[in-house]
């Protein structure tokens, strides 16, 4: 890859948000200690992550909550929480204090988080939920769809910042699927363009891949990856990255799985800069 660490110095580039929870998946397989999310974070930190995100999810079935305390113990990086607007989560991210918070729709039976959050069907509880974070002196992010109605309920919510869920986006450059990839691409900028204009903090993540070490069965994306797509918005300010960022480490390890990351955000970044 072509990769130049000056470039890695400019305050264009996104941040990176680099999730563990799937070292914690690997752990829980066997229900032992090993591999240790805490350890990769470290390690995570160490090859230049910005940001520790984790995902407390109701049933536990990954981070767990002394990972959560651990990983507080062991970072000095912001660590992003990421939660279920439950009153058991809440409580426990006013114990915690972690310096960001992002309030995610959760259901029990989905594989992953499917899609955003209905902020607007249920505003008050939003407000409150961000009050109350804001008091503990958490950044609150609110995960939804680059929807125009969800985006403008985030701001009467009272939150700082969206991040817009990438997975539609994600999935239509894994099937290489061009026009579909186009058409996300649209969404996302509309609703960034908007996010902005009413005065939020724009993030992104979910579904992000590079183009290294594509299965060799399936349909080949070709073009920018779904990272370098998203890392080209200038409005983004940080990106969350977990399934595929852990699984490219299984074949380059931790260190230079960031690394890899970094190098197409911020060269993406940068043409997305230059170009404009
Ligand atoms: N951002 C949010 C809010 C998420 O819930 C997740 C998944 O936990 C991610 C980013 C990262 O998604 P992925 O693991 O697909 O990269």
């Amino acid at each position: 890859m072509n990769y130049s660490a000056a470039l890695l110095t400019s305050n264009d580039t996104p941040l990176l948000g680099v999730n563990i929870d799937h070292v914690a998946t690997i752990r829980n397989a066997r229900g032992g200690r090993y591999p240790d999310p805490v350890v990769a974070a470290r390690l995570a930190v160490e090859g230049g992550a910005d940001i520790i995100t984790f995902h407390l999810r109701e049933d536990r079935r990954h981070i767990k909550d002394d990972d959560v305390v651990r990983l507080k113990e062991a970072l000095s990086v912001p660590l992003n929480f990421e939660a279920a607007v439950t009153d058991e989560m809440l409580d426990i991210i006013v114990r915690t204090r972690p310096e960001h918070v992002c309030l995610v729709p959760e259901r029990r039976q989905e594989v992953t988080t499917e899609g955003g959050l209905d902020v607007l069907g249920q505003l008050g509880r939003m407000k409150d939920a961000c009050a109350r974070l804001s008091e503990a002196g958490c950044r609150v992010s609110l995960f939804i769809g680059p929807d125009p109605a969800q985006i403008e309920a985030a701001a009467l919510a009272g939150a700082p910042c969206v991040e817009f869920h990438t997975g539609a986006l994600a999935n239509a450059w894994w099937d290489a699927d061009v026009g579909k990839t186009e058409h996300e691409l649209l969404r996302l900028k509309t609703g960034l363009s908007l996010a902005r204009s009413l005065g939020l903090r724009t993030h992104a993540g979910h579904g992000l891949a590079l183009s290294l070490n594509l299965p060799e069965c399936g349909p080949r994306p070709v073009g920018p990856s779904s990272t370098a797509i998203a890392a080209a918005q200038v409005d983004i300010a940080e990106l969350h990255i977990g399934h595929a960022l852990i699984g490219h480490a299984m074949f380059v390890g931790m260190k230079q799985a960031i690394a890899d990351f970094k190098a197409e955000i911020v060269q993406a970044r940068h043409a997305a800069v230059s170009a404009a």
